[in-house]
């Protein structure tokens, strides 16, 4: 289970995330959606403890461990992946040594090669991503899209327990929305992993069903729903369903 408990925090000295509230039990999709700036990338950053943002306040605990006491590599060995926003290139490593290094950090165990090329194979298929980019630099000389698809290759092989999935579906064309979409269900159905989603489109909750969908706005939490509250959203703006959840609390 993962738990964001009364998490307060800044960044340049400006308060981003203000008692935030947050559990996902295992196996289930959530979604969060919020205005441009209101702190969802932040969020994530801050799951993954990256020491640019400051925590005044409040826990991260995924099954038991609070995360803010573990540097990222560890978070990420408990089970736990970021796709971000944007994902990075890093030259001088290819992804295959990236991936072979890493898996066998996590397994401690001897790789069999011929399994290994044969799985990055199959995924890079499912995805329609061309294989050339598994052996060549991380994300270099990549699409927007292809990076993203680059991303949920290392994801099919690390196989994380928590997927944040931070607007995956920017740089995406309809297809590869469909592609990428059918590969992570597939994962999904497979792992029974959890899975955070952040998106500003109705359009990925079409095709990935989430249990919740929820409104961050002024560092919290403001409203819970299912899927219609996407559809809230698209009609009236995220003013329209603050300025409704006022009403609900004035009530
Ligand atoms: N490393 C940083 N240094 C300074 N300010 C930052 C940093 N990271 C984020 N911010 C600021 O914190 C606020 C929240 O940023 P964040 O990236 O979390 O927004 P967001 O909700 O993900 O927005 P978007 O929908 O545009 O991706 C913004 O005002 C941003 O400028
Ligand atoms: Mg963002």
């Amino acid at each position: 289970m993962f738990k964001i408990v009364n998490l307060t925090a800044k960044v340049d000295n400006r308060l981003i995330l203000d008692n935030f509230n947050l559990q996902i039990n295992d196996g289930e999709i959530h979604v969060i959606m919020g205005h441009n700036g209101v702190g969802k990338s932040t969020l994530c950053k801050i799951i993954m403890n990256d020491r640019n943002y400051e925590v005044l306040n409040g826990q991260v605990i995924f099954n038991g461990v609070n995360l803010h006491e573990l540097p990222t590599y560890e978070i990420a060995r408990q089970g736990i992946m970021l796709i971000s926003q944007n994902p990075i290139s890093i030259e001088g490593v290819t992804n295959a040594e990236v991936l072979r290094t890493a898996l066998r950090e996590m397994t401690n165990e001897k790789i069999n090669i011929f399994d290994f090329n044969k799985k990055m194979e199959d995924i890079c298929d499912q995805l329609k991503l061309s294989k050339d980019f598994i052996h060549k630099d991380i994300n270099v000389g990549a699409s927007g899209g292809e990076r993203k698809k680059i991303e949920l290759l290392h994801m099919g092989i690390l196989e994380p327990k928590l997927l944040l999935l931070d607007e995956l579906d920017s740089g995406l064309d309809v297809d590869a929305m469909r592609d990428v979409a059918n590969f992570i269900n597939e994962y999904h159905n497979k792992t029974k992993c959890s899975i955070l989603i952040i998106t500003h489109h109705p359009n990925i909750i079409n095709y990935i069903k989430p249990n919740f969908i929820h409104v961050l706005d002024q560092g919290h939490i403001i409203k819970t729903g299912d899927a219609h509250l996407a559809e809230e959203i698209e009609n009236h703006g995220f003013f329209g369903v603050n300025a409704m959840s006022e009403e609900g609390q004035d009530e």
